[in-house]
């Protein structure tokens, strides 16, 4: 069975990260999402808020699995039997710096390979922080976002 591992902050999900999960998913037998918690980036939702949040939306998708992680990202593939990291091409600068972490992979963990997915350029403009600034001001996400997210956004920045 082949099993791929999708890693992120996922701050939150976006249309982008959809379309890169909905290619991954026809790819492989088994995906895993790998949710960061990437604390030195002061995340807006929660570890726990941006899993469920996750799980909620790909619920439909039979073939995916979502758990959250903290540490290195390669004994995270290894403790799930994935031997595929998937990462998202979208520009040069995306090369520059996915390289060097697909290469630092590499060097601890030669059995686990990188695969790059190139989005739908219709997403590609989409980043989370740009998304949060947007919600911030109150202004629709709506196009950058699934529905449960914009709601989710427009509740936190009610509540903060
Ligand atoms: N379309 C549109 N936007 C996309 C996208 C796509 N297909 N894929 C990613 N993005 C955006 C995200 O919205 C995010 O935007 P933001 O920075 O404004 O929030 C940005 O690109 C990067 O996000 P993401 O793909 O979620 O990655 P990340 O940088 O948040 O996560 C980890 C990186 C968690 C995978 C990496 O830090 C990691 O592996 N950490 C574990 C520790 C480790 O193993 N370190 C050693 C590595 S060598």
């Amino acid at each position: 069975m082949q099993k791929a591992i999708y890693p992120g902050t996922f701050d939150p999900i976006t249309n982008g990260h959809l379309d890169l999960i909905q290619r991954a998913a026809k790819l492989f037998d088994e995906l895993v999402i790998a949710v960061a918690a990437s604390s030195q980036k002061k995340p807006l939702f929660s570890l726990a808020e941006r899993k469920n949040l996750l799980e909620e939306i790909l619920v439909d998708f039979r073939n995916v699995k979502i758990i959250e992680f903290d540490g290195l990202l390669i004994d995270c593939a290894k403790q799930n039997q994935a031997s595929v990291l998937i990462r998202s091409m979208r520009s040069s600068v995306d090369y520059d710096f996915e390289l060097q972490n697909a290469l630092m992979n590499r060097a601890m963990a030669s059995d686990i390979e990188t695969l790059f997915l190139i989005p739908d350029p219709k997403v590609m403009h989409i980043s989370s922080t740009l998304v949060k600034q947007i919600a911030s001001l109150g202004q629709s996400t709506d196009a950058f976002v699934p529905t449960l997210i914009e709601r989710a956004l427009a509740e936190k920045f009610v509540s903060s």
